[in-house]
């Protein structure tokens, strides 16, 4: 099976490189990008780079569209007629399934929304999936290499574009606050970074072999009248978490 995918850029090339790490039996890769510089961020020797849009989609069975939200029309309505029967999956925030197939000139083609993140590059990325129908085997397996799959309509998908595409940088910014506090105490060069990551690492790593849910964790950290309490308080006085959530629920649906 040859799965294209066009944009080699943030998301594009993690797809890619997801792909490759998660060594999927029987697919070729085929990917092109505008911009020659994009290459560089994929392994050449694992995928091939063609010279065109035209070349890519008379490729491939399966498609990937990852490129931003505003270039996806004119990329579907260059798609050849050549390009029927075969899928379409789109990583574009916000362009709807009824937008893609009105935009797409070339008919019965089966069109897939998705939404992950650059994680996918770590076949460890939640990749929600939204369709006019169930996915068929063979997209499955594929979409099976960025992660694990959650089946949505479209309009949960939409809504949890904040937590799956956008969460890595929500989670950034917030252990970005840890690293400046470091720096306000006074701990210099690499080591705040350093530290703040291994906190965030061997917390998921806590989470994840122990199986405990997000308030054992807490509670087993905190001690009546002890400082994570004082600053958990602090947090609750000024409705940090929701705060959060508020923000999150304003850039989602305004
Ligand atoms: N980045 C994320 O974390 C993330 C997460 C979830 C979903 N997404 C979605 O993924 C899509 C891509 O985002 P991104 O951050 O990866 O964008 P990006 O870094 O700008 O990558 C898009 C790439 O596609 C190239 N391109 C533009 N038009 C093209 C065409 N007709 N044919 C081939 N290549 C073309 C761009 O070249 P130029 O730079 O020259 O335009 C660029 O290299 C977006 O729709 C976004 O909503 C991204």
């Amino acid at each position: 099976m040859n799965v294209g995918i066009l944009g080699i850029g943030n998301l594009g090339s993690s797809i890619i490189n997801g792909l490759i790490r998660s060594d999927i039996n029987k697919i070729k890769l085929f990917a092109y990008d505008s911009n020659s510089d994009a290459i560089s961020k994929v392994k050449a020797d694992r995928v091939n780079i063609v010279k065109s849009e035209k070349e890519l989609y008379q490729t491939s069975d399966v498609l990937f569209i990852a490129v931003k939200p505003d270039q996806v029309k004119s990329v579907l309505q260059k798609m050849l007629t050549g390009f029927t029967g075969r899928t379409v999956i789109s990583a574009a925030a916000g362009i709807s399934l009824d937008f893609i197939k009105n935009n797409l000139t070339t008919p019965n083609t089966k069109i897939y929304r998705i939404m992950t993140n650059l994680g996918c590059e770590f076949n460890s990325a939640p990749v929600l999936v939204a369709g006019y129908e169930p996915l068929d085997q063979m997209t499955q397996q594929v979409l099976e290499g960025l992660g694990k799959i959650y089946q949505v309509n479209e309009q949960l998908l939409n809504a949890l574009t904040t937590v799956v595409g956008s969460g890595p940088a929500l989670i950034t910014y917030f252990l970005d606050s840890l690293v400046q506090y470091c720096k306000i105490i006074g701990l210099e060069g690499d080591s705040a970074r350093e530290i703040v990551d291994m906190v965030a690492l061997s917390t998921l790593d806590y989470l994840k072999y122990k199986r405990v849910t997000y308030e054992d964790l807490i509670e087993k950290i905190t001690t009546p009248g002890g400082i994570t309490l004082k600053v958990l308080h602090n947090m609750d006085k000024m409705s940090v978490k929701g705060r959060i959530v508020d923000s999150i629920i304003k850039g989602a649906h305004n």
